[in-house]
């Protein structure tokens, strides 16, 4: 009788949110990037995918099922992931020979992302992270995090950082063979647990020129991106890392805020431009230049990706003066804690800005710094290889 057996494994896995930007490939096929960068890993209790994998000569070749429907498979990028990852395995298959030939089985991954896919809240980090980290645990592999990063990294470039959990750093390496560009730990979430992060969903009107397109385009067109990636990141790495160790929230929200708008300057000077900010993003920006002058010190930092969503970063002890002053004119979207209606601000935006975000912001995310890809016995996938209805 030929061996059935369901093989399976789950894991969660994080979005990052970077504060030195990745844009740029210098080989797009290995998405091996232009500049190194650095995210900031945040909590999986509010953002996080879910992601079971599993193997059996029973399935009929390999499929994965994101969010209750088939995913194309075949693009180059899931592909490399899945070649890396069996041949990891062979590897152990070959060397220990009393272990399941699971390298050849069909694959079956199904997934779920706890919050909106492809709407420029870094899907495809966690997606990737998660995809990665739960084959590596069916196949039991050994490799560290920063091994797995390699393989992630060739899903989508930001999810080589999420398989780390609190401040990582991505380092582009020089080898043309990406072997040396992988994401290591600068320091874990508990290093400096009371990071916060607001999260601004801004309504956007039409979809945002893709990242992996977009960064292209900026790497053959703008001539600002040349000095970006010899001076600019390099000198951003530096100052970053340091915040970081340091605890220094004035510095880190400096280079966040520089990096953010360098990156934007970028996209902005791509020809034809690009621009991924909207009008309510612009006002977040002068809603946190007002924050900060008004405490009389930075206290909060704005950051944007390829879309127009404000990633807000700020400490927890200023969590009231910080939530309390968007709090107290969105306190109709949904997404707040149940703390921000009792956050007292001092914090008082211009009528002009408030109008602006008012009529911009569809809904709130609040969350904090947090923990790598986690282990867990919650499975998508029963034990018989059905999936599990939810
Ligand atoms: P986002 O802004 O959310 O990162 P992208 O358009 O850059 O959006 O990436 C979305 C893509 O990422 C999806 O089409 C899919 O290919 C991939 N992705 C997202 N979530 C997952 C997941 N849980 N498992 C595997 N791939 C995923
Ligand atoms: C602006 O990782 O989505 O979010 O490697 O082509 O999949 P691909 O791009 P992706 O780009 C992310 C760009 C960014 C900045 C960052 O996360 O560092």
């Amino acid at each position: 009788m030929a061996d059935n057996k369901v093989y399976r494994a789950s894991t969660t896995a994080p979005v990052n949110i970077a504060v030195v930007k990745y844009w740029g490939k210098r080989d797009p096929k290995l998405n091996l990037p232009t500049n190194s960068s650095i995210s900031v890993t945040l909590s999986q209790a509010d953002l996080r995918t879910l992601t079971t994998a599993s193997c059996s000569a029973s399935f009929d070749g390999d499929s994965l099922t994101l969010n209750g429907q088939a995913s194309d498979i075949s693009g180059a990028r899931t592909q490399a992931c899945f070649r890396e990852l069996r041949a990891r395995r062979a590897a152990l298959e070959a060397a220990d020979s009393s272990l399941p030939k699971l390298s050849t089985l069909p694959l079956k991954i199904v997934s779920e992302n706890n919050f909106p896919t492809a709407a420029g809240l870094a899907s495809s980090a966690a997606g990737f992270a998660a995809l990665v980290r739960a084959i590596a645990n069916l196949y039991e592999l050994t490799d560290s995090p920063s091994e797995l990063s390699l393989i992630a990294r060739q899903g989508s470039g930001s999810a080589c950082r999420s398989l780390f959990g609190g401040y990582v750093a991505w380092r582009m390496g020089d080898k043309a063979d990406g072997t040396d560009s992988k994401a290591d730990l600068i320091s874990e979430a508990s290093h400096w647990p009371n990071m916060r992060a607001l999260i601004l969903v801004v309504n956007a009107a039409k979809k945002d020129v893709p990242s992996t397109s977009g960064m292209q385009q900026t790497v053959a067109t703008s001539g600002l991106f040349q000095q970006r990636i010899s001076q600019v990141v390099p000198a951003n790495m530096i100052l970053m890392e340091e915040a970081i160790r340091k605890k220094d929230f004035p510095q880190f929200a400096e280079v966040t805020m520089r990096e953010s708008n360098s990156f934007h300057a970028c996209a902005a000077d791509t020809y034809p431009p690009i621009f991924y900010m909207n009008d309510a993003s612009r006002a977040a920006i002068r809603a946190v230049e007002a924050i900060n002058a008004q405490a009389g010190k930075t206290i909060a930092a704005y950051t944007y990706d390829a879309g127009p969503n404000c990633v807000i970063y700020f400490l927890e002890e200023d969590e009231a003066t910080v939530v309390g002053a968007f709090h107290r004119f969105l306190s109709g979207v949904s997404g707040w804690k149940a703390s921000a209606a009792e956050a007292k601000s001092s914090v008082e935006l211009p009528e002009n800005i408030a109008g602006i975000l008012k009529d911009g912001v569809g809904r709130v995310i609040q969350t904090g710094v947090g923990e790598g890809p986690e282990k867990t016995d919650e499975f998508l996938i029963a034990e018989d290889g059905q999936t599990v209805q939810r």
